[in-house]
């Protein structure tokens, strides 16, 4: 394969706040990716670190009786101790207290000072500590802060501004050059709309009577930087810029910054202009991915909803909550977290799936077929074939949606590979066929074997530790270092398979919500979700023609239906009928469906798909996901069809 170069940072974490899901998510996000480049046989570098300085910081260590720089040097340990207990395989952790750091945004000051990019004048706003940014009172909310909510303080001040308005025309330019460099494309809208209106200067300085834990400004002492303006350049002060410049031109020009949404404007819009004013190319890409939820809400210290990675790491091990988070956000759309969700996916992927076909396998073998990996041969050869195919096929599509952040997606086709070698088993019955034909047997068990191995090596990224002891344990080793070294037939008959117990034992779900795995029950000719469509059987003067109750036009003219596209479609675990379906209908944001039509449509062939969705009826939980409206369907006795516009119309165009 060919080689390339890939550079993967997440958000520097502030180093007051204690750990939760959401940074372990993007810190996994990151290091699955880093671990997928490293097996395209890239030259990958992955940073991670933590944002140290600010006004939060200095008055938590003045409360503890320490100096702010005591406080980060303890805090700041327990985030570079924590990510290799989660399988983090950060190349460089930076701080923004470290010499190598604030050298660095000292130099971009005073080039930028010296520039004229950077003038001195007056300010006058709000001020929300929380975020550490100002307001202008039209932004408040209830005169509240418009990102938490939180207290404001009024102030006026002279202070340091970045020329950033000028950049404006620039980077709309760039945004339309280049479709990529902003993912998803919602929130690429959503940065062209905010640069739709005039874009402000930014203000980049404090007066150290007020803040001084920061870096000083190089032409004023009085002042120290603001927060983001010293925290975004980690990206590049940790590559070598002004220290290591050959490294830096190798590194920055591939590098990819994941973000939560959050965090949108300051990357895309502050950070793109500073790098436009120092003449230093914009990064590759900028990743954003959304939140995760509880209960469709955002979790806060304050509803005591947080989600601790570490119990649940401790709880049902590292490989679990990987795959998890890896499988179950759509990189770009929020997502709900909750355990009975969590223990879902492990009992279906990877106990049922993966566990048991390894287990059964290397059980098998170890019974029946003197305990090594077995001698290859045919065992069916239409069928060999046709596992050997999807194995080959495997790594290149693997590739290509890593490649576009399409995690959860590389994750299902791989898992599609497991479950096919399961039916494969299943199909050629080594346990039934190895009295009369042990070598057939033996070529169903290698063939099934070495698919496996396949799948795990591309499983391997987001379960590094449990993919590795199931390689081991079915006569692979240890992985190969690249996926150009992944050839069929590596596995050596004669290797004793030594795997000893399931690798992923179930656990008991607490408590099922939603209905039946059956899946939902639902109004003819509706397939979701949302229950009762129609208001039916109420109103009217006896039957229709058709011979259901006739409703008065109101109560159909209170129906919104309009026509949506299907942007990605999978599996239920556990739910044999249902499809989890994100769908544009023309909103802000794509729309979660779960609708009963999996015995009709793969998820695969759903996507692209045009439908129709009732889209006013009230959310409503399906299998303990939360459904927003319901689709249309046809049923006759060949079963259930889609009901679709007969050309391609706009999302939310109106179905009357
Ligand atoms: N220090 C700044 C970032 C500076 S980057 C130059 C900061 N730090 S933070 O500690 O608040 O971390 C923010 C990041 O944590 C988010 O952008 C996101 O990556 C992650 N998450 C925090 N809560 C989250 C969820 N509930 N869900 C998913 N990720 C979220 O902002």
């Amino acid at each position: 394969m060919a080689n390339g170069t890939f550079y993967v940072t997440t958000p520097i974490y502030y180093v007051n706040d204690k750990p939760h899901i959401g940074h372990a998510y993007t810190t996994i996000l990151a290091d699955v990716l880093a671990r997928y480049h490293r097996l395209f046989g890239e030259e990958t570098f992955f940073l991670t670190g933590v944002d140290e300085h600010g006004q939060k910081v200095e008055e938590a260590a003045r409360k503890r009786g320490v100096t702010p720089q005591q406080h980060c040097d303890e805090l700041s340990e327990k985030f570079r101790a924590l990510w290799p207990t989660l399988d983090v395989t950060n190349d460089d952790f930076i701080r923004t207290t470290e010499p190598r750091h604030e050298r660095v945004v000292a130099q971009a000051l005073q080039r930028l000072w010296d520039a004229g990019e950077i003038y001195r004048g007056e300010y006058e706003g709000f001020y929300s500590p929380r975020v550490e940014k100002f307001f202008s009172e039209e932004e408040l909310v209830d005169g509240k802060c418009p990102e938490t909510g939180g207290e404001v303080f009024k102030l006026k001040e002279a202070n340091y501004f970045f020329r950033m308005g000028k950049y404006r025309e620039r980077l709309v330019e760039h945004l339309r050059a280049n479709p990529g460099f902003i993912v998803p494309e919602s929130r690429r809208n959503e940065v062209l709309g905010f640069l739709g209106r005039p874009l402000q200067d930014l203000c980049i300085s404090r007066p150290k009577s007020r803040l001084a834990w920061g870096i000083p400004l190089p032409f004023d002492a009085d002042y120290v930087t603001y927060v983001w303006f010293d925290a975004l350049i980690n990206y590049v002060s940790a590559i070598g810029l002004h220290a290591d410049e050959a490294r830096f031109g190798r590194l920055w020009p591939h590098c990819n910054h994941l973000i939560g949404k959050d965090i949108l404007t300051t990357h895309c819009v502050y950070w793109t202009t500073m790098l436009m004013a120092l003449g230093i190319p914009l990064p590759r890409r900028i990743v954003a991915h959304g939140w995760w939820l509880v209960d469709q809400t955002k979790m806060s210290k304050s509803l005591g909803n947080v989600i601790d990675p570490l119990a649940l790491r401790d709880k049902y091990g590292v490989d679990s909550l990987r795959y998890f988070l890896m499988r179950e956000m759509v990189v770009g759309l929020d997502a709900d977290f909750s355990e009975e969700a969590f223990l879902r996916r492990h009992n279906y992927d990877l106990a049922n799936d993966v566990g048991n076909l390894a287990n059964r396998v290397v059980k098998f073998v170890q019974r029946s077929l003197g305990g090594k990996v077995p001698a290859p041969g045919v065992a069916d050869a239409a069928r060999d074939a046709e596992v050997r195919a999807q194995a080959e096929a495997l790594p290149g599509r693997v590739r290509e949606l890593v490649g576009g952040i399409r995690i959860e997606a590389a994750i299902e086709q791989t898992m599609a590979l497991v479950r096919r070698v399961n039916r494969y088993v299943a199909e050629t019955e080594p346990f039934k066929r190895v009295k009369d034909d042990p070598a057939n047997a033996a070529a169903s068990c290698y063939n099934a074997l070495e698919a496996l191995r396949f799948a795990l090596h591309l499983l391997w990224p987001v379960m590094p530790s449990k993919c590795e002891q199931i390689l081991a344990g079915i006569g692979a080793g240890a992985p190969v270092s690249t996926l150009a070294d992944l050839r069929w037939g590596a596995l050596v008959p004669g290797t004793p398979l030594t795997l000893d117990a399931p690798p992923f034992p179930r656990h008991e779900v607490p408590a099922l919500g939603g209905p039946s795995p059956a899946g939902p029950t639902h109004s003819p000719g509706a397939a979701g979700g949302g229950g009762n469509a129609a208001g039916r059987g109420t109103a009217g003067e006896g039957p229709s023609p058709s011979g259901a109750a006739r409703i008065p036009y109101d109560a159909f003219a209170k129906i919104d239906l309009r026509v949506a596209t299907v942007l990605t479609a999978e599996s239920v675990p556990g739910a044999k009928k249902l499809v989890k379906l994100s769908v544009d209908a023309g909103e802000s944001a794509p729309r979660r469906l779960v609708a009963g039509i999996a015995e009709a449509y793969k998820p695969e062939d759903l996507v692209g798909r045009q439908l129709i969705v009732v889209a006013n009826l009230e959310p409503r939980k399906v299998f303990g996901i939360e459904s927003n409206g319901m689709i249309l369907a046809a049923h006759d006795d060949a079963g259930l069809a889609i009901v679709a516009p007969i050309r391609s119309v706009q999302p939310g165009g109106k179905v009357s």
